[in-house]
């Protein structure tokens, strides 16, 4: 089946600056790829910087991104996922048949193009989908159920970019295959929550709402068409339009006027098939029991189609009151099966890692430290700088965190760069120490120094460091 409104990438204005394109010359080649639009952009501006929703996550923003990174692996681990990897591109038709035409995801925001081979593909614009494919691709359904699964990296939505919403954005996915009870809908929950909890973020607000089955959800819908037929004129022009191609959707728009008039429209609760009410009514329960609040929303319906029963968001709010889903999920009961394996219920969810780390710095949430190197390796010569990699080594493979400056040659030089690290010990190897196999150890600290040979070095500068730490450094750990 090839899908019929698809979106295909197209360049886009990456600059403030205004495009530069230079007129075609009558005898310029034809493009490698036919049907490659004109660059808007010239080739010396975007080289020099990244796409437009895409950024780079430099060194100084990486100790959030590393206590995500923690946190995400440790829960993974607690609960039992395993972690797996699945590519960046996959055929457009996977995309397309799980979350489905009518959805902003695909509609709008997928990126797909043609590969050189013909294929039709897509960068992935979420994890469940690939993950999907790779279970039924490698017989998965007969591992021992459930199966827990767990990713983490980057999708891509061609969205319009602002704080809080990129076009390369990062997840972490959590996926359960082969249970249909209740209580591992709250076990999910409760992950998520402890995800949360754990990364120091408070004042976040859990939303949950069964949409039942696709059966139940067809008599909803229905029943919604026919409310907001009548006041169609009441809704903004995109709305209208889903009133055709995807009913449910317009619960999601954000124009004032559409969620006025949904405030007052039927509620997908009110048409649950008896399990699906069941089924909501136990995971409240549970969710009661585990203490854990949450609110029930039921406008919420997710941004993707292949829900059913249980979906659930993660809301997070600041000052001005703007609020921010940091993670969203759901069953997907009918996927499995919808995409040619056997019958396995399912649930997860996915987390917006970049909307995290943005809430862990508005709040003020204490990053990862990594350790900083506490010693400073010194050479002066031609022989010493030939030693000093060996005892590097010797001393990274002790546990003591060394920095250097290898390339420098004047000892005051490298003495300075010592100084901006702020360590507590400097080693000095010069031509005589090369020559006797000694070092000389300085204790910064206190500003006392001795020679050691060479063999003793590593128990010297331990000894300095652990007496740093019960004076006033936090403990190292030197096992
Ligand atoms: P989703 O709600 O589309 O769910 O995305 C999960 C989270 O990704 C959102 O709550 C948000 O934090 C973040 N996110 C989405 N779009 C952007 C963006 N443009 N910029 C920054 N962050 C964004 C899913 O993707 C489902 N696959 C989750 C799932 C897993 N359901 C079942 N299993």
């Amino acid at each position: 089946m090839t899908p019929k409104k698809i979106t295909v990438m197209k360049n886009d204005k990456a600059t403030t600056k205004k495009p530069v394109q230079k007129a075609a010359s009558k005898t310029e080649k034809p493009a490698v790829v036919k049907t490659a639009p004109t660059p808007l952009v010239s080739e010396n501006e975007f080289l020099m910087q990244s796409l437009r929703g895409m950024r780079d996550i430099l060194p100084d923003e990486q100790p959030y991104w590393e206590r995500v990174r923690r946190s995400l692996s440790a829960a993974a681990q607690d609960f039992g996922f395993q972690r797996i990897d699945v590519p960046t591109v996959e055929f457009l038709h996977l995309f397309v048949r799980s979350i489905k035409e009518g959805t902003d995801i695909i509609d709008k925001e997928i990126y797909a193009f043609q590969t050189r081979g013909g294929d039709r593909v897509a960068l992935r614009p979420e994890f469940t989908a690939g993950v999907v494919r790779a279970y039924i691709q490698h017989g998965m359904s007969a591992l021992p159920k459930p199966i827990r699964l767990f990713s983490t990296g980057p999708v891509f939505r061609y969205d319009r970019p602002q704080e809080g919403r990129y076009r390369e954005l990062w997840q972490g996915n959590f996926d359960v295959f082969g249970e249909s009870d209740p209580i591992l809908d709250a076990q999910v929950i409760q992950m998520a929550y402890r995800v949360i909890h754990e990364l120091g973020l408070r004042n976040i607000e859990f939303q949950v709402n069964s949409i039942g089955t696709p059966e139940s959800r067809k008599r909803y819908e229905k029943a919604l068409v026919r409310f907001l037929e009548s006041q169609k004129h009441k809704l903004c022009q995109s709305c209208r339009e889903r009133l055709v191609t995807n009913p449910m959707r317009i619960l999601d728009c954000k124009e004032d006027k559409c969620v006025q008039l949904t405030s007052q429209a039927p509620q997908a609760l009110d048409f649950l098939d008896d399990e699906s009410r069941a089924h909501f009514k136990s995971l409240l329960e549970y969710l009661d029991e585990l203490d854990l609040p949450y609110t029930i929303n039921p406008r919420l319906v997710r941004g993707l189609d292949y829900y059913t029963r249980t979906v659930f968001e993660i809301w997070s709010s600041d000052r001005e009151g703007k609020k921010y889903a940091l993670g969203g999920g759901g069953r997907y009961d009918n996927l499995i099966q919808e995409l040619g394996g056997e019958p396995t219920p399912a649930i997860g969810f996915g987390l917006g890692l970049d909307r995290i780390v943005l809430e862990m710095k508005r709040t003020q949430v204490r990053p990862h430290e990594f350790p900083k190197p506490r010693v400073f390796l010194a050479q002066l010569g031609d022989l010493a700088k030939k030693k000093s990699l060996r005892l590097f080594s010797d001393l990274e493979k002790h546990g003591v965190l060394v920095t250097e400056s290898f390339g420098r040659g004047s000892l005051k030089a490298q003495m300075r760069v010592a100084a901006r690290h702020g360590v507590e010990v400097t080693i000095i190897l010069g031509q005589k120490e090369a020559i006797d196999g000694t070092a000389i150890v300085k204790d910064m600290v206190s500003g006392t120094q001795e020679t050691v040979t060479q063999e003793k070095l590593v128990d010297a500068v331990k000894k300095i460091l652990k007496t740093n730490a019960s004076l006033s450094h936090p403990a190292p750990k030197f096992e």
